[in-house]
């Protein structure tokens, strides 16, 4: 049987567990010393797939000034205020766990959920995040968006690598099976 399709969240953090100040600024995020592209390139070669919250979608799109991010990705967007197609994305409210179980059942590379905190926790409520790739900023911020939220159980992941990419650490994790 082919390899499954992993379900992998990549994304970057404030020390202290934060993604994104209150007011959406990653402004500490991209004042920190790093390293190449930290692993970026490597990362996205292994991904056709690409699931956002629709908070996270509208910023992306604003940051790259309306233009496509992932043009040669299947988008996915959760979103229940927002419907149908727009570019190249396809927004969805469909229920996680089928929605996650149909995508893995096809053919194809690694699903990144790239985030916010809001659509990562309905992954997890699911335990559907197969690896993190987590690259920490060495900053606190103090308060903001936190990338977990609380769970009512526990999930236990295995260390894969430490790697350390300028002033970012990059931790990389899959789920124990
Ligand atoms: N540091 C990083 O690497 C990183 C990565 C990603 C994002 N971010 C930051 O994170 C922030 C956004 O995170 P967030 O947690 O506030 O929001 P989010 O998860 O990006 O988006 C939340 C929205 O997604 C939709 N949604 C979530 N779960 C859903 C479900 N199960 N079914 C249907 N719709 C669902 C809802 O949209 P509707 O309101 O339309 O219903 C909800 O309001 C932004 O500032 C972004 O820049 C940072």
């Amino acid at each position: 049987m082919p390899n499954q399709r992993r379900i992998v969240c990549y994304i970057a953090i404030s020390l202290d567990g934060y993604i994104a100040t209150e007011d959406d600024s990653l402004e500490w995020l991209f004042k920190v010393e790093g390293e190449g592209d930290a692993g970026y390139g490597e990362f996205i070669k292994t991904i056709d797939t690409v699931v956002m919250g629709r908070r996270t979608y509208d910023w992306v799109m604003e940051a790259e000034g309306g233009k496509d991010p992932y043009p040669d990705k299947e988008c996915y967007v959760f979103s229940t205020t927002e419907h149908g197609r727009k570019e190249n994305v396809k927004y969805t409210d469909e229920e996680i766990l089928p929605f996650a179980e149909r995508l893995r059942r096809e053919p194809g590379k690694d699903i990144w959920v790239v985030g916010g905190g809001s659509l990562l926790h309905g992954f997890l409520k699911e335990k559907l995040i197969d690896e993190f790739i987590i690259s920490i900023a060495p900053t606190l911020i103090g308060k903001g968006i936190p990338l977990f939220q609380e769970l009512d159980f526990q999930i236990d992941y295995r260390l894969k690598s430490v790697r350390q990419f300028g002033q970012f650490a990059q931790l990389h994790y899959e789920l124990k099976k």
